[in-house]
């Protein structure tokens, strides 16, 4: 801290809601920005309740964290109102004017397109709204009059904050291998989803994040159409415990085991300082619920070494539970 940027690493659903969520909590984060879009869902466990979010940033869960969606989002109305009520983030939340906004008219050329069947698109309309933007016809964040009491200047107010010393967590969805420029295209989403963009989207120049953090699934998983090399059938990924289904449209998850080369090129890709990896317990069982690095089966101890030695970054958090305090933190 006092800026840090969270970065997936894969193709998406890698625990980025639940190593924010406990960031939060421990840091006493003072500020969250929420980029991306609405076709991106975080999963949060508190108290036994699980919240999948697709606006409201997963640092909801620190009552004092002030939670922001930055100029290059692209807000859902009606899924962001519903998920401020759910987590009753009122008063403390705001979105930055000239956020973009998505309309069901763009879910339903996103659904039409044959093109964009093909890519697998979760049908949230995230490329057509991009598309509008791009062409200066997309609403903006300060036309809507549901929107009024929550608009703010994003990028002025983290910058300042971070002038005082605030703690600032920018939070990026999706993966890096989604990056429209440095993913499997044209198999991607459509935006950039690297540390660069996110600090983009977020207003905040490179020179003055502190931490890159990408989190690392202990195995793979992907969504939607495009290559997984060494994917794994649905029986095997069950045999193994692997088989998810996605959190935001509920599709099957593909999934493959954890790629060393990749996580090396996209750690340098992102200039990543740090990493997380989680969900280790379901590679581990043994590894459930701990909160030490010395309660971890030798296995699992191998495992985040290699991690280490062959992205030659730093694995800080170790993700060994769903709920945000299920972790081995390594920080000092
Ligand atoms: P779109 O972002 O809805 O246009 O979908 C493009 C590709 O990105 C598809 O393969 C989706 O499955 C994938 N995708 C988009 N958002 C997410 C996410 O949050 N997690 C995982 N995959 C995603
Ligand atoms: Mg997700």
């Amino acid at each position: 801290m006092p800026c840090t940027v969270i970065v997936g690493a894969f193709w998406g659903d890698e625990g980025k809601g639940k190593i924010i969520s406990y960031l939060a909590l421990k840091d006493k984060l003072d500020f969250c920005v929420r980029t991306g879009s609405v076709n991106a869902a975080h999963t949060v466990w508190i108290a036994g309740r699980r919240y999948a979010l697709h606006m409201v940033p997963a640092a909801f869960v620190y009552e004092k964290c002030r939670l922001l969606i930055g100029a290059g989002a692209n807000v859902h109305v009606g899924k962001f109102l519903e998920e401020v009520e759910l987590t009753k983030v009122n008063g403390r939340m705001a979105v930055d004017q000239q956020a973009s906004i998505i309309e069901e008219k763009h879910s339903i050329q996103d659904k039409t397109s044959a093109h964009l069947k093909g890519i697998g698109t979760t049908g949230w309309g995230v490329g057509p709204a991009i598309e509008e933007r791009v062409r200066r016809t997309a609403k903006t964040a300060k036309e809507i009059p549901e929107l009024q009491p929550y608009l703010a200047d994003v990028a002025t107010e983290i910058n300042e904050a971070m002038d005082t010393g605030k703690r600032v967590l920018l939070e990026g969805t999706q993966g890096f291998m989604l990056s429209l420029y440095h993913g499997t295209y044209p198999y991607v989403t459509g935006r950039d989803t690297g540390a660069a963009a996110i600090c983009s989207e977020a207003g905040v120049g490179p020179t003055r994040v502190n931490d890159v953090l990408i989190v690392l699934k202990s195995f793979i998983t992907r969504v939607g159409g495009g290559p997984l090399p060494r994917e794994l059938t649905k029986e095997e990924a069950m045999r193994r415990g692997w088989f998810e289904t996605a959190a935001g449209t509920g599709r099957d998850r593909r999934s493959a085991p954890f790629d060393f080369e990749l996580a090396k090129k996209v750690a340098k890709i992102n200039g990543a300082t740090q990493a997380a990896v989680t969900k280790i317990d379901v590679l581990f069982p043994k590894c459930r619920g701990a909160q030490a690095f010395d309660d971890l089966p030798a296995e699992a101890k191998e495992f985040i070494k290699e991690i280490e030695e062959k992205t030659g970054v730093p694995v800080v958090l170790i993700g060994t539970g769903p709920e945000a305090l299920d972790i081995v933190d390594r920080r000092k």
